[in-house]
This record gives structure tokens, C-alpha cells and sequence, in this order.
């Protein structure tokens, strides 16, 4: 029997569940005093992401000074996108700029560079020897359409529209692109939980600005082929699927993309979806609640949890911690779900 909370709740889930685990999307980085000081020290935010002790560092943050159940390797999911060739750059107000993909043919010089992807293992063997045994280590990638997204637009975007259109102008070349970052998603993915990792998260930033035939076909469709390979090379250890923003389809994720726990953004009600599956949750709290209004935010996580209450359960933030966040406000936080 393992120690680590979190993976009991997933891989022996109980009715009777008497604790309940919790971690944070984005529990390291910019709200943290001590990471702003190593990110003034480093010339990019990418330099983090690719020196080993840097990253381990950042991951261990959070875990020293909040009680939580899982830490989340420091890294991007943009790093896939940087190691397939496509130079990304993260500018200070603009967040992460791309080389962009323009014809068809620039699928073809797409390749993967294993050695760029080195460091990540590496940041995750040095974290797993300093982790306390009771904390789950958890790996992570961007979903194939959420790195397409990027790859076709450049930049972070309200619609995607550039990168929408490109997929119904080159339908052949946007199936290679999937088919491609799906390979390389299930390599890394496995290639983290050889170095340490106890859990993997897909991260589906953008599933949400589909229409319903595109989030079945470039968001479900292709994560629940991620995830089957996943699992076919690696059966015991948990999937987390994180699809954001789709809504009503939420229920179609939990039932049939494979994952073992949905993550649930803030704008879905876990009782609703809870009715509609057996698949373990996480989420759900608002993070601007978090970051601006304490007494909201316990009152609020009361609610979740007892919403909750009577089925497997890990608490977590309906999306990432925001940089504005008062760490006494995750402190508190972390608190009541303890309760
Ligand atoms: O603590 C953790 O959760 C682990 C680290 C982590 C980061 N990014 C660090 C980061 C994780 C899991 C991610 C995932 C990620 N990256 C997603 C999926 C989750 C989400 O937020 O929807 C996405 C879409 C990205 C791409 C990305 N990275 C953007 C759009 C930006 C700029 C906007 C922003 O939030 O700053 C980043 C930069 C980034 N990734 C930072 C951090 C700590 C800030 C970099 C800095 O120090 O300036």
C-alpha cells in the first residue's frame, strides 16, 4: 500500500474517503517571493525550465511551505513545441511567442530533439530524492490540440482563430500535426514517469474555444488515443485530463477519454457533472476567488468539499494559480481543505 495519499484515492478509491488530497495548477512560480528571485537571477523564463536545479528548486517551493499532497514538475508545455523545432520565446507582457507554422510543408521539417527534453528528467530524478514519501510527484503535457493551437497561431489568443482556420484549409497537414504531437506526447510522457513521476496531467488549455464537432475530433479523439498508449505502456500509473472550458461535453470526457481523474474548470458544477460519472474529480475553486477574496474563497471550498463529500475527490483550482495571489491566501486555503 503506498503512503502517498493522492494515488490511493485514485488507484483504491473509497466511498468512505476520509481525507482529501490537494494540489495546486501553477503552485509554483510568480506568486511566490522566493521564485521571483530566481527568475531576476536567470536570463528566461526558459532557462528555468531547462537547468535541472533550477526547476527542481521551483518545484520543491510550494511543497516546503504549504501542506500539499502532490508536487508538479517546474517546466512549460511549450517545451514540446521548442523541442519539435518551433523556437518559442516567453516576452514579458506578451506570455509565449512561437516561429509559426505556415504551409503544409513545414510539418514535414518538424522532429523531435530527445536531448532538448533532457533537462525535464533530469529536474524530475533530483526532486523524487528530496520529495517526502506521503507527496506524489506529478509529470504533465500540453494536449495535442492545445500545443497545435500554439504552433499555428504564435502566441497565446482570445479564439485561435488563425490557427482554427488553418486546420479547415489544410485538413491532411493539421491530422499529421496531431498525429505527430500525439507520438511525442506519449514519449514524454512516459519518458517522465521513467525518471520519477507518480501521475501524468494533459493539459487542454483551449478545448474550450471549439465548436462540438471540433472538440470531439481534435480535442476527445485525440487525448483518448494519448491516453490509451499511455496506458498501454504504463498501466498503473493515474492519468489526469484537464479539458478546458467544454461545457456539457464534460460529461463525454469523464466517460470516455480514458483518464483516470478529470480535472473541472470553475465554470462547471461538480455536483452536475458528479451525477454524471463515476470517474474520479478534481477542481474546482475560481482562482480570481483565491486571489481576491479569502472569505469567499473557505466558504467556497466548504462547499466543494461538501459537495463532494461521500466520493473520491482531489481538491484543486478550477486552473492555475494567478501571479496577484496572496501566498496567506493559499496558506488559508490549504487549511480549510484539511479541516
Ligand atoms: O506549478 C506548475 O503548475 C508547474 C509549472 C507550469 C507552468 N506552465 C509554469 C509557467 C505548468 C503546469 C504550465 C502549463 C502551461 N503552460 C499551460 C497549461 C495550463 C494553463 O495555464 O492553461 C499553458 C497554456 C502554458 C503556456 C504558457 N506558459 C503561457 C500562456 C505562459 C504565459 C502566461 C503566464 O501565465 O505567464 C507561460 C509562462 C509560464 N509557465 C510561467 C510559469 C511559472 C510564467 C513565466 C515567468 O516567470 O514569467
Amino acid at each position: 500500500m503506498t503512503e502517498k495519499i493522492l494515488l490511493q484515492t485514485i488507484l483504491s478509491p473509497s466511498d468512505q474517503q476520509t481525507v482529501t488530497p490537494v494540489w495546486l495548477m501553477r503552485q509554483a512560480g510568480r506568486y511566490l517571493p522566493e521564485y521571483q528571485q530566481i527568475r531576476k537571477s536567470v536570463d528566461s523564463f526558459l532557462t528555468c525550465c531547462y537547468t535541472p536545479s533550477l526547476a527542481a528548486e521551483i518545484t520543491l517551493q510550494p511543497i516546503r511551505r504549504f501542506d500539499l499532497d502532490a508536487a508538479i514538475i517546474f517546466s512549460d508545455i511549450l517545451v514540446i513545441p521548442d523541442a519539435l523545432g518551433i523556437k518559442v520565446r516567453f516576452e514579458e507582457s506578451k506570455g509565449p511567442v512561437l516561429d509559426v507554422i505556415h504551409t503544409p510543408e513545414d510539418i514535414h521539417t518538424l522532429a523531435l530533439c530527445e536531448s532538448t527534453l533532457e533537462p525535464v528528467y533530469e529536474a524530475i530524478q533530483l526532486v523524487k530524492n528530496k520529495l517526502p514519501v506521503s507527496t506524489s510527484l506529478i509529470g504533465f503535457a500540453g494536449a495535442p490540440w492545445t500545443l497545435a493551437a500554439y504552433m499555428l497561431e504564435g502566441r497565446s489568443s482570445q479564439g485561435f482563430l488563425l490557427a482554427r482556420q488553418w486546420a479547415y484549409r489544410y485538413p491532411q497537414a493539421f491530422t499529421q500535426l496531431l498525429t505527430l504531437l500525439e507520438d511525442t506526447i506519449v514519449t514524454h510522457l512516459l519518458k517522465q514517469v521513467d525518471a520519477g513521476c507518480d501521475a501524468v496531467q494533459l493539459f487542454d488549455s483551449w478545448a474550450g474555444i471549439l465548436n462540438e464537432d471540433e472538440i470531439l475530433s481534435w480535442s476527445l479523439e485525440p487525448l483518448r488515443r494519448v491516453i490509451a498508449r499511455f496506458k498501454a505502456a504504463a498501466p498503473q500509473v493515474p492519468v489526469i485530463c484537464f479539458p478546458r472550458g467544454v461545457g456539457v461535453h464534460y460529461e463525454l470526457f469523464a466517460n470516455q477519454v480514458g483518464a483516470d481523474v478529470i480535472s473541472v474548470d470553475q465554470f462547471t458544477p461538480l455536483a452536475w457533472l458528479s451525477k454524471r460519472t463515476k470517474t474520479i474529480l478534481q477542481g474546482n475553486l475560481d482562482p480570481v476567488l483565491l486571489a481576491t477574496d479569502l472569505d469567499k474563497t473557505l466558504q467556497k471550498t466548504q462547499m466543494i468539499k461538501d459537495a463532494m463529500h461521500g466520493r473520491p475527490f482531489i481538491f484543486n483550482l478550477g486552473h492555475g494559480v494567478l501571479p496577484f495571489t496572496p501566498v496567506e491566501h493559499v496558506e488559508a486555503l490549504i487549511r480549510q481543505v484539511r479541516k
